[in-house]
């Protein structure tokens, strides 16, 4: 499939990944048709993209007459088979069980265009998995969102060993034309690139907080206002460029023997989430919310880092193109 022959996007699952995703192809000008299991869901997620295009016009990032148009784009269906076979580009944002996610690759491959692109935007599994049972495996990619999906610039685009070039570069092409930053991940390893890099940090981060150098205010402080102000800029290794080599190797040389390379998951978040504690979802994680614990505050929550996001976007991706 190439670029100028996707016409219509299907996306798979309406849940936390799949309308922020809905919503971008929207954004970008494409009939989108999200798919899921109950109407309840499906009503849910067209309320939230009509709330975030709302927030994106308010922000500048998209024409207040834009919104109606890209509303009319999109449809919506319990029907996977209705779904799925109009559908160019295909991704699915289903729950990470591999068994489901081989399940509804082979049942979408029975019900969609011959050469449709079929995506995954899985966080911890491999397409080699996922991909076992599909007969034509060269239109198999793995999209890999961050949330909220419909701000956050990156998307990974993975190479599973039989994905074809032309799904790879179509793929590609098609998250360039929509206005997100694609970036090729060229051998599928799990975790791709970013939740590595990520999970290596956190390591750090449990440690250091196990051992009680700091508390979780001053490392979240400390971390915003140090690496986390630099690298929504510059990245790590032009970082380490403008830095000056000899002196980056001096600090790995001294550091790397007293860091964290523990197989284990950390210990005090161990011990939080096996006491079932689940962070501001349950009112108790690093932080305490239990004085104002609601459903309303974690709604709040969500929109104040939205709109944080969106300041961000705006000055750093959207208004450099
Ligand atoms: N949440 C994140 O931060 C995040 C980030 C990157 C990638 N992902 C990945 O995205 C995928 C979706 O995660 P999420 O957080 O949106 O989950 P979610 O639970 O919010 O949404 C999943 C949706 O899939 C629906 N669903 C259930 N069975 C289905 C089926 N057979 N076919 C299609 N849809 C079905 C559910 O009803 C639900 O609405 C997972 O693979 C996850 O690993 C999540």
């Amino acid at each position: 499939m190439k670029l100028d022959e996707v016409k219509r996007v299907s996306v798979l699952g309406a849940g936390i990944m799949g309308h922020g995703i809905a919503q971008s192809f929207l954004m970008g000008g494409y009939p989108v048709t999200l798919y899921d299991i109950n109407e309840q869901i499906l009503k849910t997620a067209r309320d939230h993209i009509e709330e975030n295009l709302g927030l994106f016009a308010r922000f500048g990032l998209i024409e207040e007459r834009a919104i109606g148009p890209c509303l009319e784009r999109l449809f919506t269906t319990c029907s996977l088979a209705e779904c799925v076979k109009g559908g160019d580009f295909i991704t699915e944002a289903a729950p990470e069980l591999l068994e489901l996610k081989q399940r509804l690759f082979a049942e979408v491959e029975s019900l969609c265009k011959k050469d449709a692109i079929i995506a995954s935007n899985t966080s911890s599994l491999t397409l080699a998995d996922i991909g076992i049972k599909v007969q034509n495996r060269e239109r198999l990619v793995t999209t890999h969102w961050f949330n909220p999906p419909h701000i956050v610039p990156t998307v990974e685009v993975v190479r599973a060993p039989w994905t074809s070039e032309e799904t790879f570069e179509t793929t590609y092409d098609l998250l360039v034309r929509i206005k997100k930053v694609p970036v090729k991940i060229e051998k599928e390893v799990p975790g791709f690139l970013i939740n590595r890099i990520q999970m290596a940090m956190v390591r750090e981060i449990l440690d250091l907080y196990e051992q009680g150098i700091a508390s979780a205010e001053d490392i979240d402080k400390a971390v915003k206002g140090s690496i986390g102000f630099r690298l929504a800029s510059i990245g790590p290794l032009l970082t380490i460029d403008l830095g000056g080599l000899k002196l980056w190797l001096k600090v790995c040389q001294n550091l790397f023997p007293l860091i964290s390379n523990s197989k284990e998951p950390p210990g005090a978040l161990t011990r939080l989430a096996e006491k079932g504690h689940d962070g501001i979802k349950s009112g108790k994680g690093f932080y305490d919310y239990s004085n104002d614990f609601s459903k309303e505050s974690l709604d709040e929550a969500i929109k104040k880092r939205d709109r944080e996001f969106l300041n961000r976007l705006k000055t750093l991706y959207w208004e450099n193109k």
